[in-house]
């Protein structure tokens, strides 16, 4: 059949179920795949990783994402989502063929894209019949024409011509609330540079536009700009205001303050200028360095991005540096109490998380860590098995257990449950009463005349 049958087919079909295969299922191809199956399409997702599939298969999630464990189980159930690692019969299921591999970050901090031209050559190996090839890993400008000349070479080496589209679809959710976030977008960016495949991607995402259409379509390099554009923004934002809360603590002033001061400009808003121990997760920090990259390889000086990380990095020492000033260098066999290990809350997430930076400074001074997170307890144990082992991590069930006869408690994930503790039974346990709050979740008044010494980002410093 050729391409523009097929595509009237599928347009035909539109609103109705469609086939999608989906590579890589972490945090964005499981919730996506996920979703299209709930509104009624019938997804093969497809991962190299077979434990990963195998546990699919049995109801077992590789990642915690708040709600999405019922939805694959009754897309499962309902036979419209599907788990295997056969590349192959994933070619031949869908029309829309979506690329949510990992884009991580090269040696020189540039985005790897060995995972999305693997998928691009298994396309390429397989395909009989017209597809529409999905990119929603976050790539550089330019990587959809990697992946159109990564199938045409192997299209070329079957002696095969065969239609194919390539179309930048980035993805804009946020884990914790990802379900949410797709199902109910802002916006869905997709960039083409052909108007019948704009069509049917905007079938494809009519159910998540039922009271507005928030489908903007635009050429294919803007497309991938646009989601680098989005995160270091963001990110500038939280640099920003970590760089002003450092100079608050040195000014005597106090960033909350000025933070409600500014976030009271509808110019500027509330969102996003929460000052703290420094931004971590898989998407800031690795998009701002490859954006930075990209940058550098066109010949332009991007000294914004440059500061933003630089920024980032020297805040994830912030915690760090309090700690031992408070202790005055001496942290040889100090334990910790440390709540949040995830690089924020309602994730278990822990790439480039603070909480790591902070776990490798404390251990390198001898200091060892009590550490409870309500959900990134295994993928701690994963990370630090040989801590745990060496007794350098303990990781507590519950926060007050990890409490227990420590020197002092450091906050690093503003998780809901730590933010109103019962500061008198922390007291008793604490061997000292010092607190290091690297979210400002604590009145700083109150947990003075509580008898605590209270350090957090940007406010009050009981050194000073
Ligand atoms: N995590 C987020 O919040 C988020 C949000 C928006 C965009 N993104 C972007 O989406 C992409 C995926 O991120 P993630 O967090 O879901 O990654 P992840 O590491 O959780 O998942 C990637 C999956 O791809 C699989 N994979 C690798 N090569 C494969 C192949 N050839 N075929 C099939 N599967 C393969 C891996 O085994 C893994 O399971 C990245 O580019 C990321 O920057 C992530």
């Amino acid at each position: 059949m050729i391409a523009v049958d097929i595509i009237n087919q599928e347009a035909e079909r539109a609103y109705k179920q469609m086939k999608i295969t989906i590579y890589g299922s972490g945090y964005v191809g499981l919730v996506t795949g996920t979703c299209l199956a709930e509104v009624g399409n019938d997804v093969l997702c497809i991962d190299i990783d077979k434990q990963k599939i195998d546990n699919l298969n049995k109801g077992l999630l590789p990642i915690y994402e708040p709600g999405l464990e019922d939805l694959v189980k009754k897309n499962v159930a309902a036979n419209r989502l599907n788990f295997s690692t056969d590349t192959e019969k994933g070619v031949n299921h869908g029309l829309f063929q979506f690329v949510a591999v990992g884009t991580p970050p090269d040696e020189d901090g540039s985005a790897d894209l060995q995972y999305v031209l693997a998928v691009a050559r298994s396309i390429g190996e397989n395909m009989n019949d017209y597809r529409i090839i999905v990119n929603k890993s976050t790539v550089p400008v330019g990587t959809a024409d990697k992946v159109k000349d990564t199938v045409n070479a192997v299209l070329a080496s079957r002696g095969q011509n065969i239609e194919f589209d390539v179309v930048s679809n980035p993805e804009f959710l946020k884990e914790g609330a990802a379900l949410d976030d797709f199902m109910k977008p802002d916006r869905v960016v997709v960039g083409t540079d052909n108007p019948r495949t704009a069509e049917l991607l905007r079938a494809l995402y009519t159910p998540f536009n039922r009271n507005r259409d928030r489908v903007l379509v635009m050429d294919i390099r803007s497309a991938e700009l646009t989601k680098y554009a989005a995160n270091a923004l963001l990110a500038t934002k939280i640099s920003f205001m970590n760089e002003l809360a450092n100079m608050a603590e040195m000014l005597g002033a106090d960033i909350e303050n000025v933070r409600i001061g500014i976030g009271s400009d509808p110019r500027i808003g509330y969102k996003f200028i929460y000052p703290g121990c420094g931004y971590g997760g898989s998407c800031f920090p690795k998009d701002v360095q490859a954006l930075e990259r990209t940058a550098t390889q066109i010949g332009y000086d991007a000294a914004l991005l440059k500061a933003v990380e630089s920024v980032n990095n020297r805040q994830k020492e912030v915690l760090f540096n309090k700690i031992n000033r408070h202790f005055k260098g001496d942290l040889q066999g100090r334990k910790f109490a440390l709540w949040g290990l995830a690089f924020k809350p309602n994730t278990d997430d822990m790439r480039a998380a603070p909480s790591r930076t902070l776990m490798e400074a404390l251990w390198a001074q001898g200091a060892t860590v009590k550490a409870y997170d309500p959900e990134a307890m295994k993928e701690a144990q994963r990370i630090y098995g040989d801590n745990c082992r060496d007794k350098k991590l303990v990781l507590c069930d519950s926060p007050e257990a990890a409490l227990d006869n420590t020197d002092a408690l450091i906050v690093v994930t503003e998780w809901n449950q730590f933010r109103s503790p019962n500061f008198k039974e922390m007291k008793s346990m604490l061997k000292q009463a010092v607190i290091f709050d690297g979210r400002n979740l604590y009145d700083p008044q109150f947990l003075i005349q509580e008898g605590f010494t209270y350090y957090a980002i940007g406010r009050n410093q009981p050194d000073k």
